[in-house]
């Protein structure tokens, strides 16, 4: 039997944590639970509602009716949202751009945490964030500080935006990154910092499969 340890994995935008902690979650035979996407859903959602982001009781008012679903499939975490399929539409550039004014109010964090720690909570599960060891999982076995150079990240979203039909250049994304950066490390309501006690993996030199064979390596450790 294997142990359901609980691997939290945090760092900037870009700097691979999902498709790294996909592939580590495949490998465990573990559940990847991607909690960007519920920030991105409630953003999505307050955006067609014409909603404005700034205002923190709205918001809530509206997640109260709102259920959000994230579903492990073959092709990665789908996320639903009253039932509809927004997997693609919370990816646009529109909800990019918005989705961190929607991510600094403490109140919708607060909702949103509880729900992550519930589907947490059996363990065998890698989750992935940016108050993960911080907040969400405090007492993960084991917690990983994801980065890489703003330059690198840019690049590696160009590429996943070319995947997706999405238009864009790497000038843009540098700034977009950047700016994402500054706004997700120095908001109020849990910051995008390292945890004291996660391991900081800089992924600039490292290929997806090199950086998840170090993860795997170290989550082996942990269930031995
Ligand atoms: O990882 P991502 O780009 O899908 O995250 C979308 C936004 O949500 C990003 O601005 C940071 C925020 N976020 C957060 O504040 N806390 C999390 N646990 C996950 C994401």
């Amino acid at each position: 039997m294997v142990k359901q340890i609980q691997i939290a994995i945090d760092g900037p935008a870009g700097a691979g944590k999902s498709t790294i902690a996909k592939i580590v979650a495949e490998n465990l035979g573990f559940t990847y639970i991607d909690t960007g996407a519920m920030y991105r859903a409630v953003t999505n959602k307050a955006m067609s509602q014409n909603i404005d982001l700034s205002d923190a009781d709205s918001l809530e008012k509206m997640l109260h009716d709102t259920s959000i679903i994230l579903e492990p499939s073959q092709n990665g975490q789908l996320v639903f949202v009253d039932g509809e399929n927004v997997t693609e539409a919370i990816r646009s550039n529109e909800v990019t751009s918005n989705v961190s004014e929607v991510a600094a109010h403490a109140n919708i964090r607060e909702i949103l945490v509880a729900k992550q720690q519930e589907l947490a909570a059996r363990g065998g599960i890698v989750m992935d964030g940016r108050d993960i060891a911080t907040h969400v999982l405090k007492d993960a076995e084991l917690k990983i500080f994801m980065s890489a150079s703003v330059e690198e990240r840019a690049k590696r979203r160009f590429l996943d935006n070319e995947r997706r039909g999405i238009p864009s250049t790497i000038e843009n994304l540098k700034k977009e990154i950047a700016l994402r950066d500054q706004l997700d490390s120095e908001r109020e309501a849990s910051p995008l910092i390292q945890a004291e006690d996660a391991i900081y993996l800089d992924t600039t030199e490292l290929s997806i499969e090199q950086a998840a064979q170090e993860i795997l390596n170290l989550a082996k450790r942990q269930m031995d």
